[in-house]
């Protein structure tokens, strides 16, 4: 068996996707909480702007991947209206049960399916539009993931990846001081789980930077790949169109 990282741990390839899945897990009922206070509420405009570069219009298809608690799927399905269709998908049954039932609460009835990125069960040239955000990371084989958003993309599709970065040079210092001395305290005081925000500084570190993702996506398959930097590198926006 192959080895990986977990955060700053070399773990079994295996070994990853259970842990992964036990963060997610001790996470779910706490994450949109979690993620407003840790971003001071930011998640939200990057989602924004993920959705404006998106373009997506009336009728079209789009698939969220590791959609967690459906803000993306959200916001896409108030833009394809009721001809489109958008695919509410994640690997962790808690965190698209916690998704799901906020999106019938808000009266938005999506497909929803449990499903593993790096093996999707759709068929080849399905979607206009894929996204992932805040996924990406986590998963054990990125460019295997990366090959099957591209596969069920239609010619022309795009891929939008928002994902945690490398941030500038002048900013790096207080950002580390932020990751690893702020973010598990709040974990610890409002989750009542330092570990799992501990990893999620890690997993961050250990994640390519802009240009070595954007050289993976063009590897996977992706003809043309844009890269927008939000808030000085600490989130980037990955845009991939399938030629
Ligand atoms: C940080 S959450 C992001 C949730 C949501 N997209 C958002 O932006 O708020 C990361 C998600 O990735 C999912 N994930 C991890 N590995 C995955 C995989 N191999 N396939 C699909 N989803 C995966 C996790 O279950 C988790 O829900």
């Amino acid at each position: 068996m192959s080895t990986t990282h977990f955060g700053f741990q070399a773990v079994d390839e295996a070994e990853k996707a259970r842990r992964v899945r036990g963060v997610f897990d001790s996470v779910a009922s706490k994450y949109d909480l979690m993620n407003d206070l840790m971003s001071m509420g930011l998640h939200r405009a990057w989602k924004a702007y993920t959705i404006a570069v998106s373009g997506v219009r009336e009728g079209q298809r789009v698939l969220d991947i590791a959609g967690g608690t459906g803000d993306l799927a959200r916001a896409f399905a108030r833009r394809v209206g009721p001809t489109g269709t958008v695919v509410h998908t994640d690997i962790n049954e808690a965190m698209l049960r916690t998704g799901r039932d906020r999106l019938l609460d808000e009266g938005l009835v999506l497909p929803t399916t449990i499903c593993d990125a790096e093996c999707l069960p759709f068929p080849a040239n399905s979607f206009d539009v894929v996204s992932v955000a805040f996924g990406l990371r986590n998963m054990t084989h990125k460019e295997r993931a990366l090959a099957e958003m591209c596969r069920v993309l239609k010619p022309g599709g795009k891929l939008l990846v928002l994902e945690f970065s490398k941030v500038a040079k002048p900013l790096e210092k207080a950002y580390d001081w932020y990751s690893f001395s702020v973010l598990p305290r709040l974990g610890q005081w409002v989750a009542g789980d330092a570990a799992s925000y501990r990893y999620l500084a890690e997993s961050i570190r250990m994640h390519p930077g802009q240009q070595e993702l954007k050289a993976m996506m063009k590897a996977a398959g992706f003809g043309h790949v844009d890269v927008h930097n939000l808030t000085a590198g600490v989130v980037a926006l990955h845009v991939g169109i399938k030629c």
